[in-house]
């Protein structure tokens, strides 16, 4: 009998190891990772860079709570803000990244109401999932009220925004929603009126961010300037983290006791994020742009003659396939040919590579993908 409660559906693999681009089950089989994890191995398995300062750290202090100073904190802080007048606080999961910008929000402007946008996915603690709106994850749960859903790349969402909204919240790509692309000129609109209007825009890119779509934070191609960003995920590429980056003038809305927590920006996650962040170079961001391009070009030229397939969507190495038949099948297909990967809201085969992963393997995961979609 499991003791643990069934909130996921599980598969009956249990992996193990892995090595680069590959995960390893308990039987020795491996798995060429087309999920990093649900996007948080964005360097592969045993990254030596990584490795190496988490293992440093483990020899040091593992633990010091944040009422002491954290030179470590201040370094990662340094490279999410970029030398921007921004701010960080560390929290432990992009729930909390997300709970943390929505107490910001409203403590700053005074006000409650937040937008968010239909098939959006901030988390599932209460104030995150107040944001998600999913009939299925909020049912029975007695979710915050003062939030308006409206449609994602729709002039309805900007002539329905106005100044009694403390936020805006979105992600540029939505992930588990099924890989929508935000339209460039829409947001651009939308963050326009946003901010003439006083209301804070965050952006949520605990999925998008760091490298996955070939830039930093995926707003960046966007040509959009947020209030508040969130990160998570791939940041410490599998330790737990979360961070809410906010412009500096928000900082009045924080005082020591405003928020916290115990392990937010613990030493180990830092030295592993901090060596994340280095690895994520102008030439390593070029290339998860480049390996973007060729798939997306395997990928609309070979489901061409596919009836399965309708559509393929997706921004760097964050894509979406969306099928016309059940999704799960394929995934277990897929499982069988040694490929993982992942699913999204609408029958949506979601990709999301470890970025490290070589361009060859890349393209024959990508065809056996195709040949997958091809027998469903
Ligand atoms: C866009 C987005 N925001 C927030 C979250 C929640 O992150 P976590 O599961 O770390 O709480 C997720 C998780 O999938 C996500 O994709």
């Amino acid at each position: 009998m499991s003791h643990l409660f069934e909130t996921y559906a599980r598969s009956d693999i249990e992996l193990v190891d892995g090595h680069d681009a590959y995960v390893v089950d308990a039987l020795g089989n491996e798995y060429l990772d087309f999920g990093a994890g649900i996007g948080v191995m964005n360097l592969g398995y045993h990254p030596s860079s990584v490795q190496a300062a988490v293992e440093k750290q483990i020899k040091g202090i593992w633990h010091t709570s944040n009422l002491y100073k954290s030179t470590l904190q201040e370094r990662v802080a340094g490279l999410l803000t970029q030398g921007t007048d921004r701010l960080v606080f560390f929290a432990n999961s992009g729930a909390e990244a997300n709970e943390a910008a929505l107490k910001l929000a409203r403590r700053y402007t005074g006000k409650h109401k937040i937008m968010n946008f239909a098939q959006a996915f901030h988390g599932r603690t209460y104030g995150a999932l107040s944001l998600t709106p999913v009939t299925a994850y909020q049912a029975g749960y007695g979710v915050d009220q003062d939030v308006v859903t409206v449609p994602f790349n729709q002039q309805a969402a900007i002539d329905q925004l106005d100044d009694t909204c403390a936020a805006v919240i979105l992600e540029v790509v939505q992930g588990e929603g099924g890989i929508h692309v935000a339209d460039r000129s829409w947001l651009q609109r939308l963050v326009n009126k946003a901010q003439h209007l006083g209301v804070l825009v965050i952006v949520d890119e605990v999925q998008s961010g760091m490298g996955r779509t070939g830039s930093l934070y995926a707003y960046e191609q966007f040509d959009i300037v947020p209030d508040i960003v969130t990160v998570a995920k791939a940041l410490a590429n599998g330790l737990p983290v979360g961070a809410m980056i906010g412009q500096a003038k928000l900082g009045t809305a924080f005082q020591p006791g405003s928020h916290g927590t115990t392990f937010g920006g613990n030493p180990v996650v830092m030295a592993s994020a901090y060596a994340v962040l280095q690895s994520l170079t102008p030439e390593f961001l070029a290339d998860v742009q480049q390996k973007g391009l060729a798939i997306m070009h395997d990928l609309v030229q070979g489901s061409q003659n596919l009836q399965q397939v309708k559509a393929v969507r997706g921004l760097g190495l964050m894509i979406g396939i969306e099928l016309t038949t059940d999704v799960q099948p394929v995934l277990m297909k897929l499982r069988e040919r040694g490929i993982l990967a992942l699913a999204a809201q609408g029958n949506t085969l979601r990709l999301l590579p470890v970025l490290t992963m070589d361009e060859q393997e890349m393209h024959a995961g990508v065809m056996a993908i195709l040949t997958t979609i091809g027998e469903a």
